[in-house]
């Protein structure tokens, strides 16, 4: 593995547990050595369990040389984040391809989300060098259970490289999930265009939410009737106040502009995006119906990562709205059960609080921003009522009990209901 961040690692610890040998390398010395000491860097259920039980076959280094001599498939896991217009960022791809000197044994295996033809041309600047295309579709919080249990492998063969992409496929042989075989240009399309459908299904579902709640519909209704459908499928309609994380925006942004660059105008994307960000500003109208002014207004926001289970607060919405609620001039408080110390810096002048109590004592309104479990495990109609200034609930993921927050006496907004 090239890059010890989350999808190496994730990659690096499945392929030691179905029994394979991985050296991973890094470039930040302290996080090799922190990795080789048996410390987890990140919030993922079950990689510690496997990092521990597979040390043996595992070597962590900041060598590009013990990797090269050891091995012959070099997985790229670096990342590649947007740049200020929305294209990807592939300098660390780049130093990468630089680093491996001009072996003709080696290929790359590109696990980083690279635009369409990054592939094409590595291999034309870098003659010799063996080229597959295998995408991740790892889910944070999941990541474990979803390499184990992929509903596909994509493999990507490069010119010359139908010997690598055996390989690559034949790793994956034991999970049973089928392969799909492909050019290396299809196969980095799958991984960008799987990604851009499903942020547009979610954008989809939020507009219906949005209308539901003009035209006194039950979204999760709809989209209950909706999943059955099996050409719809009940898989990423739930709505919510807009999408986030590492992959989703800046997938779509890569893949509008990519578009783009080759005189395509994707009107479709365009929208998925606008839509998304209107989604995340919502609720300040919410707030601000039940409220007025925000002015000097006492917020709670539960929940800080872009999704329960995972610490990464990359794109998260709660960023978002902590902005902009404190650019109304309301004072912002947040929690979250691991997220919350990290972000720090990036909520501006948000107060951290180390429990969700803290968080709604004196609070004129509590937004549900991430749908952690003990978010609903609270004692709303008791604690929870008691320590509020003003009952009201936003509920950004439709995810507490909205009968019961009502019958005890809350104002409660869901999205679409
Ligand atoms: C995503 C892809 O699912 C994964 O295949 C890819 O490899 C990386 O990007 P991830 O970003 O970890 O994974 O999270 P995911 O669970 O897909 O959720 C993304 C965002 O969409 C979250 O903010 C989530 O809250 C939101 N979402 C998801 C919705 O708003 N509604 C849904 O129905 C599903």
């Amino acid at each position: 593995m090239i890059g010890a961040g989350w999808v190496g690692l994730c990659t690096a610890a499945c392929f030691a547990e179905l029994g394979h040998e991985v050296v991973a390398r890094d470039i930040v010395p302290e996080k090799v050595e922190s990795l080789s000491r048996g410390e987890v860097p990140m919030h993922e259920p079950g990689l510690g369990e496997l990092l521990e039980r597979n040390a043996e076959r595992l070597t962590f280094t900041t060598s590009m040389e013990e990797l090269l001599e050891r091995t012959r498939l070099l997985f790229c896991c670096v990342d590649t984040p947007p740049t200020y217009s929305g294209d990807a960022d592939l300098s660390r791809v780049q130093s990468v391809i630089d680093d491996l000197g001009d072996s003709v044994e080696h290929a790359i295996v590109m696990k980083s989300t690279v635009p369409v033809g990054t592939g094409r041309s590595i291999q034309r600047r870098r003659e010799g060098l063996g080229y597959v295309s295998n995408p991740e579709f790892l889910k944070e919080g999941t990541a474990v259970e979803d390499f184990m249990h992929p509903d596909r492998v994509v493999v990507g063969a490069g010119e010359g490289s139908e010997g690598f992409a055996d390989r690559v496929a034949a790793l994956y042989e034991p999970l049973g999930a089928p392969i799909v075989r492909t050019d290396v240009a299809s196969a980095e399309m799958i991984k960008l265009a799987s990604n851009a459908f499903l942020a547009t299904k979610i954008s989809f579902i939020n507009e219906i939410a949005n209308v539901s709640e003009e035209l006194g519909a039950d979204v999760l209704e709809v989209a209950r009737g909706m999943g059955l459908d099996e050409r719809i499928g009940d898989k990423f309609l739930r709505p919510g106040i807009g999408y986030g994380g590492s992959c989703f925006p800046k997938d779509v942004s890569a893949l509008k502009q990519l578009a783009g660059n080759s005189g395509y105008h994707f009107q479709l994307l365009t929208a998925v995006i606008e839509v998304n960000e209107l989604q995340k500003r919502r609720t300040i109208g919410k707030l601000q119906k039940h409220l007025g002014s925000l002015v000097n207004r006492e917020i709670a926001l539960l929940g800080v990562a872009f999704k329960p289970d995972t610490d990464d607060v990359r794109e998260a919405t709660s960023l978002v709205l902590a902005a902009r609620l404190q650019g109304e001039g309301a004072n912002v408080r947040v929690y979250d059960p691991v997220a919350a110390q990290k972000a720090a810096e990036l909520l501006g002048g948000a107060r951290v609080c180390v429990s969700a109590g803290e968080a709604l004592d004196g609070a004129d309104a509590a937004v549900l921003v991430t749908e952690w479990p003990e978010f609903a495990e609270l004692d709303w109609a008791g604690d929870v009522k008691g320590r509020m200034a003003t009952p009201l609930v936003v509920d950004g993921r439709n995810f507490l009990d909205r009968d019961g927050l009502r019958e005890a006496g809350f104002t409660y907004e869901g999205i679409g209901r």
